[in-house]
């Protein structure tokens, strides 16, 4: 009985890998992602056909909502909070582990096929990231059960080991972005600028077919930041 189970689970498994090995071994076979992804794609800009387009991924309330907390560092407090929804998302938090792997899906289960983030994190020599992460989401023709699309970006590859928040509280997360030893080096300004601009964040909100969006926009999330500043930035005590 139980060893049927487990068959089926593992040939399951077996079958999402060879998959991924295939679609690899295409784009390693192609003349490189670029052209393979021509081949394959309808990018994830296409929203319509993805399958979350009308789900309710959930919103974040605007900064004004906040302005009827008097106290400045509880607004300010407050304001943060409202930003977690997006920080401890597994958009962002997939891409932010602790451990040498990065995670997938709205489980944050382990990276599958198995990859290491390597001395650059950006993956072993000879099974780096964008030897399957293309510039561009990328959505999958023979689809599985459980792959319909490759995350792309032409920066894809894992946040540093100090920048994890996998398994971290909101406050613990706070003062580590806030700490220019931890954050690469950014100002709160630069901070801000990250959130609201840079195109791997924006990746959150424009997953890919068969991803939920992080809540809200990249624009109320930048904006949030902006008030966080503006009010003192304090985080959370836990
Ligand atoms: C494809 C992987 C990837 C995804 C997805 C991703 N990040 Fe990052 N993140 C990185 C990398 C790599 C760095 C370090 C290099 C840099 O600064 O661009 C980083 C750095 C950061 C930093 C600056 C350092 C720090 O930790 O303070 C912030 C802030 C950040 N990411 C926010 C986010 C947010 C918010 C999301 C989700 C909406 C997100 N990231 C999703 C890879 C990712
Ligand atoms: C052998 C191919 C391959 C390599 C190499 C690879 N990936 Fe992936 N990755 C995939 C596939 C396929 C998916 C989609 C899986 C799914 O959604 O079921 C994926 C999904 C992800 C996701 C999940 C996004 C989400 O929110 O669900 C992250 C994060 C990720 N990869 C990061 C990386 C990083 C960082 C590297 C390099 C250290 C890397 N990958 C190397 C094939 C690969």
């Amino acid at each position: 009985m139980s060893n049927g189970i487990f068959n089926v689970t593992a040939s399951k498994i077996l079958a999402n890998r060879l998959a991924v090995m295939a679609l690899a071994a295409s784009l390693i076979l192609g003349a490189g992602p670029g052209l393979a992804q021509e081949k394959v794609t309808e990018t994830a800009d296409a929203a319509s056909s993805d399958a979350f387009a009308d789900a309710d991924t959930g919103s974040l309330r605007p900064v004004a909502d906040f302005d009827s907390i008097a106290d400045e560092t509880e607004r300010s407090i407050a304001i943060f909070e409202e930003t977690g929804k997006v920080l401890q998302d597994p958009r962002c938090v997939n891409c932010h582990p602790r451990g040498d792997s990065p995670l997938q899906g709205d489980d944050m289960a382990l990276h599958d096929p198995p990859v290491v983030r390597g001395a650059a994190n950006f993956g072993a020599p000879g099974m780096t990231c964008n030897t399957c992460h293309g510039p561009e989401n990328v959505d999958v023709v023979a689809q599985t059960d459980d792959i319909r699309s490759i995350p792309g970006n032409p920066n894809w590859h894992l946040a540093p080991v100090e920048m994890a928040w996998e398994g971290k509280s909101l406050g613990e997360i706070c003062a580590q972005i806030k700490d220019e030893n931890r954050n690469g080096g950014k100002t709160l300004a630069e901070l801000v600028e990250h959130m609201a601009k840079d195109d791997l964040v924006g990746w959150g909100w424009k997953p890919g077919k068969g991803r939920k969006p992080a809540p809200g926009t990249q624009e109320q999330f930048g904006q949030l930041y902006e008030a966080w500043v503006a009010t003192g930035a304090h985080c959370p005590a836990t």
